[in-house]
């Protein structure tokens, strides 16, 4: 099996953005045609790097109406969760290697009105979120070791995306299957056609030399086709 036929969207990552322009960027990536926005939250801990908090993301909320969904790449997620719901996250991605106690982690998720989200590292295993995927409306699969945008994609983490989009159609699951990682034009065809059916992509779109428009178009056609193929 596989492939998807669910909507290929676009979430773009606000990493590679001018954080001098915050606002603007965001402004521009609505403009653009994605489908929600990320925000790739660090804590300093869990991955070698440091970037929003809430307050930085509520300072943009209204400034568009695109979903924010806030990546949890944070030590123990619970406490500072609904800090990232009342700054606008309608999607809350924690890590499974982050939670000592990941079922009661999603749980409370939901109970905050988010939807709750996993996300796998590379070398994690697919069954690390087999006994959860009742708890979610979505699955990241990791396609670099996280920290840092511009990294080369992992394609090797194709197999596990294809497993991971099995589980959830024999299972009846609602829930999407996102990458994020060295996502561009010659890399989403291969995630897409795995069943990956919403594609993170950061350096992709901020350096196309045609602009925001053509990279989110771009990814979301050569994706689209290679999820039909
Ligand atoms: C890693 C980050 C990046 C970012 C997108 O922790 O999550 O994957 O979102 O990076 P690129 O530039 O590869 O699209």
């Amino acid at each position: 099996m596989a492939g998807t036929d669910r909507p290929i969207l676009i979430a773009p990552s606000v990493l590679p953005a001018d954080f001098s322009r915050l606002g603007e960027e965001v402004i521009a990536l609505e403009k653009a045609g994605v489908d929600r926005i990320q925000w790739d939250v660090m804590d300093g801990r869990f991955v070698p790097n440091l970037t929003f908090g809430p307050d930085v993301i509520a300072s943009t909320r209204d400034l568009v109406t695109v979903p924010f969904e806030a990546h949890l790449m944070v030590e123990q997620p619970d406490e500072p969760a609904l800090r990232y719901v009342e700054a606008g996250c309608s999607l809350l991605i924690v890590h499974a290697e982050a939670c000592t106690h990941l079922h009661r982690t999603l749980g409370h998720i939901a109970e905050l009105g988010a939807t709750a989200a996993v996300a796998l590292n590379p070398s994690t295993p697919p069954e690390a979120i087999r006994h959860v995927l009742d708890l979610v409306g979505l699955v990241l699969v990791m396609t670099v070791n996280p920290g840092f945008g511009g990294q080369a994609y992992i394609a090797t983490m194709e197999p596990k995306i294809r497993t991971i989009r099995n589980w959830i159609v024999e299972g009846g699951y609602d829930i999407d299957l996102e990458v994020d990682g060295g996502i561009g034009p010659t890399t989403a065809a291969g995630a897409t056609a795995a069943g990956a059916n919403v594609l993170v992509a950061g350096s992709a779109l901020f350096r196309d030399p045609a602009g925001l428009k053509h990279a989110t178009d771009e990814i979301r056609a050569v994706g689209t086709e290679a999820a039909r193929s």
